[in-house]
């Protein structure tokens, strides 16, 4: 049986493994939020970024990027999710919505919930953009996680207000250029 991993963050745009195939899809019933500290790929331990994760919410639909892993590879290429996600992601198995309601296949997908050590939880969006604006780690500036994440879901035709709201702040704050 093939493996489908299903990123809603860097995932998205950048899926860091090899895969046999990548499809936009869905998850129902959790909503992205940029409610998880990042001290270790958009931030440092001194001055946390912001990413996403997923909080449970009936009715909310997400859009990412579904890959489907090429079983000779996926016992590595999960060892290197299992690694990369170390600090308290949960693994949960979500049905795929590939643009006709949740069917029958499911995918791995890493979830940060409140009882992590790096969860921060809602906050304005001034402020989270702020965060954001002052977070720079060894993947980048976090700024360029968000504008990233924004464009690749506008490509999809899936923009999600929420990353467009924080990304619209940054632009006019001039943490991020417009167009
Ligand atoms: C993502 O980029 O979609 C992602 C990957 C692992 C944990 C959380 C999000």
């Amino acid at each position: 049986m093939t493996d489908w991993v299903f990123g809603y963050g860097s995932l998205v745009w950048r899926p860091a493994f090899p895969y046999l195939e990548r499809r936009p899809a869905a998850i129902h019933g959790w909503l992205r939020r940029f409610w998880q500290a990042s001290t270790d790929h958009r931030g440092t331990p001194e001055a946390p970024g912001r990413v996403v994760t997923l909080t449970e919410e009936p009715g909310a639909v997400t859009w990412g990027t579904a890959y489907a892993l090429d079983p000779a590879q996926r016992e590595r290429i999960l060892a290197e999710l299992d690694h990369r996600e170390k600090d308290g992601y949960l693994r949960l198995h979500l049905p795929l919505d590939f643009g006709d309601g949740p069917g029958d296949i499911s995918a791995l997908v890493y979830v940060a919930g409140p009882d992590n050590l790096n969860y921060l939880g809602p906050a304005s969006v001034s402020a989270m953009a702020e965060q954001v604006g002052g977070a720079v780690g060894p993947s980048g500036a976090n700024v360029e996680y968000v504008v990233r994440l924004a464009e690749a879901l506008r490509a999809m035709g899936r923009p999600d207000p929420h990353v467009e709201a924080i990304e619209a702040r940054l632009e006019a704050t001039g943490e991020a250029k417009d167009g």
